[in-house]
């Protein structure tokens, strides 16, 4: 692993604004950028398109091992998740792929094969890492560590804005469910759980402007790596 390259590692909950906040701020800073729940939406969503037992942890891993899964910009410049060659952002951000995600990421066979994957994203000029154990076991070198979190109600009504301005209809209260239950099995496995780094910096976005978020996220990186 490139210890050398700077990295700035954003956790929490579903719904916390992670994706938005590690987005901006890479684009900010001009380094990478790591979508973890991407890599384990997309095994869910392979090991279905297989037909693998979701229920087979040694199945499921076989399957991360051998899926592609490329981080693209379309035309547009909007981000594009490419699985085994097909264009699998829409169908990605569902539920029904967060919930599998969910399910799949318990398995500590998959995480080993993730594990590896993600510390190839580390690279110059730096990254910003999104996820649920980016602080804790992925780069727990880091000296720059967020937990990202908002109450359940503002996060449950993000998520149904988010998906909403898809186009994709849902029920706001089946949502607040589907997210409260999601969190708990991810607080709750024996393997990297959702909880924060020791070290991190805990943020509290409930109300907060993103602008806001974002400026305090920032500020938590010395002026050095700041400058472009
Ligand atoms: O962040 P996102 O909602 O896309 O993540 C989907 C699921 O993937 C999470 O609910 C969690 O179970 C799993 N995940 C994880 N570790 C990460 C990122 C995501 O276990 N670093």
């Amino acid at each position: 692993m490139a210890t050398s390259v700077p990295v700035l590692t954003i956790d929490g909950p579903s719904g916390s604004g992670k994706g938005t906040i590690s987005r901006a701020v890479a684009e900010r800073l001009g380094w990478h950028y790591l979508d973890s729940g991407a890599l384990y939406r997309a095994v869910g969503l392979a090991s279905a398109w297989e037909g693998v037992d979701l229920s087979d942890p040694d199945a499921v891993a076989a399957c991360a091992a051998r899926t592609d899964i490329r981080f693209e910009n379309d035309e547009a410049g909007e981000p594009r998740v490419i699985v085994n060659g097909k264009d699998a952002t829409h169908q990605l951000r569902m539920e029904t792929a967060g919930a599998a995600a969910s399910a799949i990421a318990a398995y500590p066979a998959v995480r080993a094969v993730l594990l590896k994957l993600q510390h190839r994203f580390r690279r110059l000029p730096g990254l910003v890492a999104d996820g649920r154990d980016m602080g804790t076991v992925v780069f727990p070198d880091s000296p720059f560590k967020v937990f990202l979190t908002a109450s359940a109600g503002e996060r449950a009504r993000r998520r149904h804005k988010q998906l909403k301005d898809k186009g994709v209809s849902v029920n706001l209260d089946s949502l607040l469910h589907e997210i409260a239950a999601r969190d708990e099995r991810d607080a709750g496995r024996a393997v990297a759980p959702l909880k924060p780094a020791e070290n991190a910096v805990v943020l509290d976005s409930t109300g907060m402007p993103i602008t806001e978020v974002i400026e305090r996220v920032l500020a938590l990186l010395p002026e050095s790596l700041r400058r472009r």
